[in-house]
């Protein structure tokens, strides 16, 4: 299997008030090309700071990143790769045209084909208005937006993006979700994700890590992790009268109101319940299933 990313055996620490604090301890993680892979984990669980040390912005103590089957040390990788950060900022007085003809002079691309780029980019992320403000002027969103456009600059293999959609409105979320999911599928962009929107990972990410206090504690893939620590499902029927109230008990029905409710085991047919139901003669007004969310398994695990 040939890996977009891989982190072996890293430890960070930060001192803290002449304590050390760890950051991240002994993370492994392999990434398949053309994933979308998430990190999730609660706050200062250590996410950003494997970002970082995945750019190479952070040195770990102990352990190796490899980029597209090369040391994230050698600089050739850097051209290959690119991102957002919740804290990708610029100059103040720079104006986003600037910051992105700058950045594609950076990358060495041709100026025809930078050009190009920017004027595709600018219309993906709506930021034409603004070309021409000063980055110390622009609202969150907009500046988030730049930093997008930017982070697409010079068609990175790998994208690594620290909470994308932090700060934007709906419709630029949507957009900007889209747009992953576009790079992804069109470009084959491996694409590595935090986020504290659980909608958000569970609508990208094939696969996701959840880190604690600097560890992994779990990873997979995202339905198969939600199995693995929910085996059931809650559901409710509104019938149009509840008669059969012994049969209902006896199929593990309890009456709430006009529903009945029953939690149902993941194994358990949806369709054989129904056709109980039926063959008693009970009419169904109706229903209402509830699985497990992404958000339900972060709560969880969160604990
Ligand atoms: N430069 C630093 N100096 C000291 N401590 C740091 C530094 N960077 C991070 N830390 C500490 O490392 C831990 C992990 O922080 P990190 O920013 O990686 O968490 P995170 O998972 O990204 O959290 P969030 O969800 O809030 O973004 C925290 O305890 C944080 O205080
Ligand atoms: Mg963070």
């Amino acid at each position: 299997m040939e890996y977009a990313l891989t982190v072996k055996g890293v430890t960070k620490s930060f001192s803290h008030r002449g304590k050390k604090v760890y950051a991240l301890r002994d993370i492994n993680l392999e990434i398949k090309k053309g994933e979308i892979f998430g990190l999730l984990g609660p706050n200062g669980a250590g996410k950003t700071t494997l970002m970082n040390v995945i750019t190479g912005i952070v040195l770990p103590e102990t352990g190796e990143v490899k980029i597209l089957g090369e040391s994230n040390t050698n600089k050739a990788v850097f051209d290959r790769i690119n991102g957002i950060s919740a804290e990708t900022y610029f100059h103040w007085a720079l104006k986003p045209l600037d910051i992105l003809r700058f950045y594609s002079k950076v990358y060495g691309i041709e100026k025809k084909e930078a050009e190009r780029r920017i004027k595709e980019l600018v219309e993906l992320f709506e930021i034409k208005d603004i070309l021409d403000t000063k980055f110390g002027m622009l609202s969150t969103g907009e500046a988030r937006r730049l930093a997008f456009a930017k982070a697409l600059i010079n068609e990175p293999e790998v994208l690594l993006l620290d909470e994308p959609t932090l700060g934007l409105d709906p419709h630029i979320s949507l957009k900007v979700r889209k747009m992953i999911k576009e790079v992804n599928k069109e470009k084959n962009m491996t694409i590595l994700l935090t986020s504290h929107y659980m909608q958000e990972v569970e609508m990208l990410a094939g696969r996701i890590a959840f880190i604690n206090k600097g560890k992994i504690i779990d990873t997979g893939n995202v339905e198969k992790v939600k199995m693995k620590h929910f085996n059931t499902y809650d559901l409710w029927i509104k019938p149009k009268t509840i008669k059969e109230k012994t049969f209902l008990k006896d199929i593990g029905f309890r009456i709430e109101g006009e529903n009945i409710f029953k939690q149902m085991k993941s194994s358990e047919d949806l369709s054989v319940i129904l056709t109980q139901l039926h063959s008693k003669g009970m009419e169904i007004k109706d229903i209402k299933v509830k699985r497990p969310t992404l958000e339900d398994y972060f709560i969880k695990l969160s604990k």
